[in-house]
């Protein structure tokens, strides 16, 4: 008993160490500037100065792309044009988990290998597609280094397993109402209980000692429950065994010390996670599970170290610096009462939304500021985590989480209990949750299943009288689940002026491939929004048998959409969206998947088409006579 109370005191230890090495919000002075930004049709200052020093960059790197094409022939005069004016370029990745992730990271990979992914200006990602921002961005921006530290082997929540759910199911599930979603999801049956054991146990278990640890005087009287059983018997092992060396435990499956082994892991990765979240909450903020899923990706990415201020990592990135990097745009949806599917957007400078409902914006790193009708009374630093921030625009991955939690609540007390002591640990603690109506528990009594973002810097905004201003919060959710997933719209704002928007559509319409849907609902939303005669003409998908396919060629006002939807071209890669574990062979399959729907197989003359559709709108906008004959057979080819 004394040994294990030993080990209690040095997980605790631990435990306090980690609370002083991890970041959070603080106070700082108000700066004299407005941190409020009405939008009037204008993109900031600090984005304008952004793409001025970057199509300055662009002019001789994209020479040297276009010089190296094998069969596009751009005489001097035209590369001098198209030096002066290079082309704004976009590139938007879809939702859908680990597929989209890997899928889209070949496809990057691809582009930095032909030297024009230092070409683009943006890069939007929502959902799984902002996995890849996250990545990018802890790594500084250098694609050779991508996803080398994320540990795709061993889950992103520890403890989860892999199971299939259509998304489809959640997002339309969630697009009713929320108990719909519930009774959406998978029936019970179809999961066999056996995977969730060992989550059970280490949820039990992790409530145990958080609840301890919150006493602070070790172990107190408490009643000999089957729990503490439990609890006494897993110190003791991990104790005679768990200080010599790692190797000696057996992992497979039916080994008792294997299991405790990873038991012990994912009870410490919860209690981490807690820990991490903790400072948010001391200092006064709401936290949601949000927090928790954005620390377990920080977690995945080893190398933020104490940093995880988006705006702060973006500006002091070199590459940033030097105009070498596209500026990340995260994609997240609202959910306040009836206004719904307005999307909202973090840019290193700001957060905020484009569209007529809200059309305001904060600065970036002052987000998480007390404001009220545009004035702040207590400014705040390093809210805008960017593992929060992911978190937020891939929100869908709660719902698994609070999903799994029921599950597991079904058939056990002890579980039961467990997740209420955790839950109230969490400050998520809800008194409808008792077990009577736990499963019945609709979403709607658990707001802190959505991103919450209190306060609301647009609170009491004097020209806007909606739900998005008239509480002190904002609750944000995935940015699929408008039923869009690919986050395109922030792209074609007109004050960002894009030429062509290269889209990775990893969505999952039929068998976890995508057949055009998510794009065709955003296509008819453009048409809505721009009544005027300059739209996009929305194209037939079961028709189409070649991709990928260029829309909008002969719109000279608007960019052009050159669509790449996920396909098996090496590897089948239509895996679950939640998939959440692929070892090295499925890895690296996916990749060389990406990179073959990018270079269509390392087929040259497609890349020689992607030069032209590149160079188009910026030629035609000055003579259109100096396009390359050649060029007319891939607008042929690609443009629908
Ligand atoms: C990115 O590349 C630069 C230059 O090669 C290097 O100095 C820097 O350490 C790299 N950063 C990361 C996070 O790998
Ligand atoms: C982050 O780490 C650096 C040194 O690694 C330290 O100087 C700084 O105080 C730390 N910041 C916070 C907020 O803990
Ligand atoms: C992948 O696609 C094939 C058909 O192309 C289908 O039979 C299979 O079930 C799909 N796999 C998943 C995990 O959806
Ligand atoms: C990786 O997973 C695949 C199934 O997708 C399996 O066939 C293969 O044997 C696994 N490889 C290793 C090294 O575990
Ligand atoms: C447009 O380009 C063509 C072919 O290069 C050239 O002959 C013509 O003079 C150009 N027209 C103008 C107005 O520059």
């Amino acid at each position: 008993m004394k040994d294990s109370l030993l080990c209690l005191h040095f997980i605790l230890c631990i435990v306090y160490l980690i609370k002083f090495i991890s970041s959070s919000p603080t106070v700082v002075d108000c700066p004299a500037t407005s941190l409020i930004r009405e939008t009037k049709n204008e993109i900031c200052p600090e984005e304008q100065d952004y793409i001025h020093g970057k199509l300055t960059y662009l002019g001789p790197k994209l020479n040297t792309f276009f010089s190296s094409l094998k069969t596009v022939d751009f005489d001097s005069e035209t590369l001098e044009l198209l030096q002066k004016k290079p082309p704004i370029m976009g590139l938007a990745i879809s939702g859908g988990g680990y597929r989209s992730m890997l899928t889209a990271a070949g496809f990057v990979m691809e582009m930095d290998n032909i030297g024009i992914f230092d070409c683009l200006s943006y890069i939007s990602g929502l959902s799984g597609g902002s996995w890849i921002l996250m990545d990018l961005i802890s790594q500084e921006f250098n694609v050779s280094s991508l996803l080398s530290n994320w540990n795709l082997n061993d889950g992103l929540l520890k403890g989860i397993p892999d199971f299939d759910i259509h998304q489809n199911d959640i997002i339309s599930g969630m697009n009713e109402y929320n108990d719909v979603l519930v009774k959406r999801m998978v029936p019970l049956k179809d999961i066999p209980r056996s995977i969730f054991n060992n989550f059970e146990k280490s949820l039990q278990l992790a409530a145990f000692l958080l609840e301890k640890k919150d006493e602070q005087k070790g172990i107190s009287k408490r009643g000999i429950g089957p729990l503490t059983k439990f609890v006494d018997f897993f110190l003791q092992r991990t104790n005679n065994y768990g200080g010599g060396r790692e190797e000696d435990f057996d992992d497979s499956e039916d080994s008792l010390f294997g299991s405790i082994k990873s038991l012990h892991q994912v009870i410490q990765f919860y209690i981490d996670l807690h820990l991490n979240v903790r400072p948010k909450k001391t200092k006064g903020f709401t936290v949601s599970f949000t927090d928790y899923l954005g620390n377990a990706f920080k977690k995945q990415l080893g190398n933020l170290n104490n940093q995880s201020s988006f705006s702060k990592l973006v500006m002091t990135s070199t590459k940033f610096q030097n105009f070498e990097a596209p500026i990340p745009l995260f994609i997240a949806n609202c959910r306040n009462k009836h206004l719904r599917d307005v999307i909202f957007e973090f840019n290193p400078f700001e957060f905020g939304s484009w569209e007529s409902k809200l059309g305001l914006f904060v600065k970036m790193p002052y987000l998480g500021s007390n404001i009220e009708a545009g004035n702040p009374s207590r400014c705040i630093n390093g809210f805008d985590d960017i593992g929060f921030i992911t978190a937020t625009s891939s929100s869908i991955f709660n719902n698994i989480l609070i999903y799994i939690w029921q599950l597991t609540a079904q058939s056990s007390r002890e579980t039961m209990k467990a997740i209420k002591n955790i839950m109230s640990i969490f400050g998520l603690g809800n008194e409808k949750l008792d077990e009577e109506n736990f499963r019945q528990v609709s979403l709607n009594s658990l707001d802190t299943d959505y991103a919450v973002y209190q306060p609301n810097p647009f609170y009491n905004y004097p020209s806007i009288h909606n739900e998005l201003t008239q509480n002190d919060y904002l609750y944000l959710v995935d940015g699929g689940e408008d039923g869009e997933n690919i986050p395109l719209r922030p792209l074609t704002i007109p004050q960002r002026n894009l030429d062509i928007i290269f889209v990775i559509d990893s969505s999952s319409d039929e068998s976890n491939y995508p057949q055009g849907k998510k794009l065709k609902n955003i296509l008819y939303k453009l048409q809505n929004e721009h009544t005027d005669s300059d739209s996009y003409s929305i194209p037939n998908f079961d028709t189409i048998n070649q991709y990928p396919i260029a829309l909008g060629c002969n719109q000279q006002h608007l960019p052009i959409i050159f669509y790449y939807p996920n396909a098996p071209h090496s590897y089948n890669s239509n895996t679950s969206t939640f998939k959440i574990t692929y070892n090295e062979s499925e890895v690296n399959g996916m990749l060389q998947n990406g990179r073959s729907i990018f270079s269509l197989s390392s087929n040259s003359r497609h890349i020689d088409c992607v030069g032209c559709l590149i160079a188009k709108r910026s030629i035609e906008n000055v003579n259109a006579s100096r396009m390359p004959k050649i060029c007319t057979q891939c607008f042929d080819d690609y443009c629908f």
